[in-house]
């Protein structure tokens, strides 16, 4: 293995509002080990370019904010170590693709938000005492992992290669909110219309790349995306449980 570089070099997509191509700056730093590609960042930040922009929180891989494209792959900038890169050639950043950037590396993901609102809430059964099996809670509860990091959303080709008004698709960050209302199984909510409808999840075709970028390892297509859509299958090919659904306020699988 080659010894560590003392230096590394960045190439960062810099831009104003809405500009989508940007232009390419390149920065050199000094390494040193452990080193992650926030701290690279900021580095260039703190000497050589204090008007660059970029969001971030705790650098601890916990409040989602330092999402970027990294060599080509969203990660969390704060999570990546650049000896995990091919640090011996420049360092490409550049902000998520699928959103509209603000300035530089900070892009505006409030569209997010306007699909959570559409979500209905939970609402407990009132038919049943809160008393159920552990893997019932594990199940909701990897949904509930999420950091809102957005990385899922911004490779999803179905939002990626869209205009800024997003097609009638939630994206896995929502299928998986979703999920984690439904699994839960005092859950009395019925959300099988909006992830037909609005959430558009039919044009899923499960290629599983939300899942691969998802920092806190959830499992969004095989535990959230396959069973919503098993469980829609169930409601609308199930002749018996429709009627049923029709008759007794739409009980839940
Ligand atoms: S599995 Fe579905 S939601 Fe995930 S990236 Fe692929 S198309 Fe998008
Ligand atoms: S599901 Fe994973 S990738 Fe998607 S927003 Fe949540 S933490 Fe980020
Ligand atoms: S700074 Fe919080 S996730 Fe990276």
């Amino acid at each position: 293995m080659n010894n560590p570089p003392e230096k590394v070099v960045l190439r960062i997509n810099r831009g104003e509002e809405n500009d989508a191509t940007g232009r390419w700056e390149q920065y050199t730093v000094p390494y040193s080990d452990g080193m992650v590609v926030l701290d690279a960042v900021l580095e260039v930040q703190a000497r050589q370019a204090p008007d660059l922009a970029v969001r971030w929180n705790c650098k601890a891989a916990k409040c989602g904010s330092c999402s970027a494209e990294v060599c080509g792959k969203p990660r969390l900038m704060c999570k990546t170590l650049l000896e995990e890169l091919d640090y011996l050639q420049p360092i490409v950043v550049s902000p998520l693709r699928t959103f509209r950037r603000i300035r530089d590396l900070v892009t505006d993901v409030a569209w997010n938000y306007r699909v959570n609102e559409m979500i209905a809430p939970f609402r407990a059964r009132l038919d049943r005492k809160w008393k159920f099996f552990q893997r019932d809670v594990e199940r909701a509860q990897e949904m509930r992992k999420c950091i809102e990091c957005f990385l899922c959303q911004d490779v999803c080709h179905v939002l990626r290669y869209q205009t800024e008004d997003k097609p009638q698709f939630a994206g896995p960050r929502f299928f998986a909110r979703t999920a984690a209302l439904d699994f839960h199984p005092m859950d009395s909510v019925e959300r099988t219309e909006f992830l037909t409808r609005e959430g558009g999840i039919g044009l899923c075709n499960i290629t599983k790349c939300c899942t691969d970028v998802c920092p806190e390892g959830i499992n969004i297509t095989d535990n959230a995306i396959i069973p919503e859509k098993e469980r829609i299958v169930d409601a609308h090919a199930d002749p018996l449980r429709a009627a049923f659904a029709a008759i007794f306020s739409r009980p839940k699988k």
